[in-house]
């Protein structure tokens, strides 16, 4: 198969595909949000496995309902499998995720799932979380002006997200998002940040999940795919 490093939608499909062979008829699968996570709802859709679909934003309800896939609450028994993308990978397949703003639910969705499986670009691998750019994080209206400070005390320089009308941007949740700017080395240690702004009061989640992730599927530039497994959880 071919997929390119680019990120175009035709590679994203092939991905997609790809990522078929995870799915079983029956299976309550977790939607992500996001250009590769819409390829593979639109592929999941196309192969006509009968399936039911938990979302991780209105976006993705929206457009799983529009291809005929049953759309089902989160219950209290597990997702078969979460199929989502992420804004980065590094080697021990922990991620960054929310450049689209669906953090929040995307990680609930993924802890309630039995398996993980993220779609990305080779452009998404990086050696140290936070080398491309920024970490989001949603807080409550609120909490911004107090969380904004404490965010900084931890090294990050956070800005609240807005449209290209300035007009800040709420997420699904009616919260805002802050993209928190990382130094070019990126983060000495994620796990340990995650904790620490978790615990400020009025953050509800960080785009940074640690030990979520089961198997990421990577679209390489020679056209392969590489599949990465976790081998166990830390
Ligand atoms: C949405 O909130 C994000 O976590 C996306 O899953 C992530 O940004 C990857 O998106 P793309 O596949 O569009 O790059």
């Amino acid at each position: 198969m071919k997929v390119s490093s680019d990120n175009q939608a035709g590679d994203l499909t092939a991905l997609a595909e790809y990522a078929l062979r995870y799915v079983k008829p029956g299976f309550t699968i977790g939607l992500g949000t996001g250009r590769a996570a819409s390829a593979f709802i639109r592929k999941l859709a196309e192969s006509k496995i009968t399936v039911r679909g938990v979302p991780t934003s209105n976006a993705s309800e929206a457009l799983a309902r529009s291809l005929g896939i049953e759309i089902v609450p989160l219950g209290v028994k597990r997702i078969d499998a979460d199929f989502d993308g992420a804004d980065e990978v590094n080697a021990r397949l922990d991620l960054i995720k929310g450049y689209g703003g669906a953090l929040v639910r995307e990680k609930v969705v993924a802890m309630a799932s039995r398996r993980r499986i993220i779609l990305v670009g080779a452009e998404k691998r990086v050696k140290h979380l936070g080398q491309r750019g920024c970490v989001p994080i949603e807080v409550i209206p609120f909490a911004v002006p107090f969380a904004m400070g404490e965010i900084a005390r931890h090294g990050l320089k956070p800005k609240i997200r807005t449209d290209s009308d300035c007009n800040e941007i709420l997420s699904d949740n009616g919260n805002l998002l802050l993209d928190c700017a990382c130094s070019r080395q990126g983060l000495k240690n994620p796990a340990r940040l995650e904790r620490e702004l978790l615990a400020i009061p009025g953050v509800v989640g960080t785009g940074l999940f640690i030990g979520i992730a089961d198997i990421v599927l990577i679209g390489a530039s020679d056209g392969s795919v590489q599949t990465l497994k976790r081998q166990s959880r830390s």
